[in-house]
């Protein structure tokens, strides 16, 4: 008897203090085409201490400028990717331009692609967390790129044109 019961309390010890260790967090999105586009991309995060770190790397899209935000819902399933809703705005700020009050939580901005086709990005934000369960938490929200640059003004949207890729925000696997 005491066996079993040892047996069951230790894995769920195990599992208490890995949740907990929150520097160590990461997370993935792998772009898929949406609206007829050939965008494909995918956007790594990883969680060191306060600050969460993004890398993106896309290919497919016309050289030009596109923006990039995080949108609410972790949900790309319509060929339009309008299932994911609007921004990702846990602070029910105004849209704007990153780290420039107000703004959404999504709003990354703006990506250029080459020549080629592909565009590269990186940052690291104070605002987002991985995986802790809060308003900050981007598990569960999507990445998207859009066909058309952000303006940083219209409202809500940044009048950023169509969705091109989208990805669910998730654990890697
Ligand atoms: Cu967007
Ligand atoms: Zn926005």
């Amino acid at each position: 008897m005491k066996t079993t019961i040892c047996g069951l309390l230790v894995p769920m010890a195990i599992l208490v203090s890995g949740s907990a260790t929150a520097k160590d967090e990461k997370a993935v999105a792998m772009l898929e085409s949406r609206s007829g586009s050939t965008v494909t991309g995918k956007v790594t995060f990883a969680q060191h201490g306060g600050k969460v770190s993004m890398k993106v790397v896309v290919n497919g899209l016309t050289p030009r400028t596109h923006a990039i935000h995080l949108h609410e819902k972790g949900d790309c399933s319509a060929p339009d990717a309008a299932s994911a809703g609007g921004h990702w705005n846990p602070s029910s700020e105004d849209h704007g331009k990153w780290e420039h009050a107000p703004f959404h939580h999504g709003d990354i901005g703006n990506l250029v692609a080459d020549a080629k086709g592909k565009a590269e990005m990186h940052l690291e934000s104070a605002i987002w967390t991985i995986g802790d369960g809060k308003p900050s938490d981007i598990l569960g929200h999507a990445v998207i790129d859009h066909a058309k640059e952000d303006d940083f003004t219209t409202q809500p949207t940044g009048n950023a044109g169509g969705r091109v890729a989208c990805g669910v925000i998730e654990r890697p696997k």
